[in-house]
């Protein structure tokens, strides 16, 4: 953990600051997630990032989803990491690990991995949308990006539904975003498989950049490349791939963010002409299905199903919430979430009391204050939460998750994430990290 930044800033100084961070990780058309650990371009990073660039060079922040959408594949997956060539060699799994070289339906002109992200895309342009400087001139940019995002959203329903449910599955960790969320761990309790036969050699590269104890443990990192191996093998599209594949989750975050994208989605559809009936469907199906299969009475949470083993995996994390996000919650459900929100899950105690909002929850066992994802408050999941607070009328919370976002970047640096414990806090993961930045800079213009 590091305190680089110990005098209090002002706003002008933290906008100054975080423009920075994205001119220092801009490589021409897109800005990768951070100087050194993750040289590429991640799928929804471009998102949050197109955020950050829209209201000093809206430009950028169109070239950013462009870019991203150069490496859409002709089924409609968008995928998680575009490669860059010039920093090829730099981060594992690198392209060639994955395998997609030359695969039909893959595009010829992208390098790119073979699974997919959260679909951020849809409320990302309504966001740009709202602040491009000349909206005639920006209109052919919204046009062609929606028949992206309705394909990417097809293909989430299609072949990511294939019973109609309204809930798309994610096949890896890394497509939820949150690749090391404790949720996995359990899900990995019915998978077997032996590391030394069924997981290729591999050497990572993350541990140059950033201390092991930040990272995800080596049994993740086997499981992440047990589950890319039997996925490349498979040329990730063969349909009977699914029928044996172990990991198949259906993950409230996730299509949380698919819904709300869908709305989002409507509203530009509408601007540009379009019939946005399936865009509600979808909507309404997905909270639908969100709230009966999803939903934890016991906890008073969402969790996430796992469609191999037919069940619910009870932990607790702020994916949880974030249903709230699309308005799937009635007020019953909504204020069950908000007081978990405030009780000492997510708030701490007086004794020692936490930022909001720590990934998984305080009490988990496998909770973690500075690893990936096992507890560290994320910037873009405050954000999102924010917004969808807000939503429900809460904004004083709402105020809570900024200020508390804010005031971790004012005192540490823009970090990748953050200590929950207001005793402990500090910066964690790598440092410069883009979406940090580009979410700090979006809650300032407000
Ligand atoms: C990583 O390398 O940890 C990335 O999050 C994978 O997408």
């Amino acid at each position: 953990m590091n305190d680089r930044f110990s005098e209090p800033k002002t706003e002008t100084d933290l906008l100054k600051e975080a423009r920075r961070v994205l001119q220092h990780n801009l490589l021409g058309a897109f800005t990768k997630p951070a100087p050194s650990l993750y040289p590429h371009q991640w799928n929804w990073d471009a998102g949050f990032i197109a955020l950050g660039w829209a209201p000093t060079n809206f430009k950028q922040a169109c070239s950013e989803m462009t870019a991203l959408f150069r490496g859409q594949w002709s089924n409609g997956m968008v995928p998680q990491i575009v490669f860059s060539v010039k920093n090829s060699g730099k981060y594992f799994p690198g392209y060639r690990f994955w395998e997609t070289q030359g695969l039909p339906g893959k595009p010829r002109n992208a390098r790119t991995s073979g699974l997919t992200m959260p679909a951020v895309h849809g409320f990302v342009l309504q966001r740009l949308l709202e602040q491009a400087p000349d909206v005639r001139e920006a209109r052919p940019f919204f046009r062609r990006m929606y028949d992206r995002v309705l394909l990417l959203h097809d293909y989430l329903y299609t072949l990511r539904d294939p019973h109609g449910e309204g809930l798309a599955f994610i096949c890896h960790p890394w497509e939820s975003g949150m690749d090391n969320l404790p949720t996995w761990e359990t899900v990995f309790e019915t998978i077997h498989f032996d590391p030394e036969k069924d997981v290729p050699a591999y050497e990572r590269m993350d541990l140059q950049h950033v201390d092991a104890p930040f990272r995800p443990r080596k049994e993740s990192y086997d499981r992440y490349i047990y589950l890319v191996n039997i996925l490349r093998k498979s040329h990730y599209k063969k349909p009977e791939l699914w029928n044996d594949y172990p990991f198949k989750v259906q993950e409230p975050m996730f299509n949380a963010i698919l819904s709300h994208s869908n709305e989002a989605m409507m509203e530009l559809g509408k601007w540009l002409g379009k019939d946005t009936g399936q865009l509600r469907e979808w909507h309404e199906q997905t909270n639908k299905a969100i709230n009966d299969k999803l939903w934890d009475e016991q906890r008073g949470v969402y969790v996430s199903f796992d469609l191999v083993q037919q069940r619910q995996v009870p932990v607790v994390t702020a994916a949880g919430l974030m249903p709230l996000l699309s308005g799937a919650p009635d007020q019953v459900r909504a204020e069950r979430l908000t007081a978990l929100l405030q009780n000492p899950k997510f708030s701490g105690t007086a004794e020692n009391p936490a930022w909001l909002c720590a990934s998984t929850a305080l009490d988990d066992p496998g909770f973690d204050p500075s690893r990936y994802w096992r507890g560290p408050v994320w910037i873009n999941m405050n954000w999102m939460m924010y917004h969808a607070l807000l939503r429900y009328n809460q904004p004083a919370l709402a105020a809570r998750l900024r200020d508390d976002s804010l005031e971790l970047v004012r005192r540490h640096g823009f970090w990748e994430y953050y200590n929950p414990w207001k005793k402990q806090s500090g910066g964690c993961g790598t440092d410069q990290f883009s979406w940090t930045a580009a979410l700090v800079i979006d809650w300032l213009r407000q």
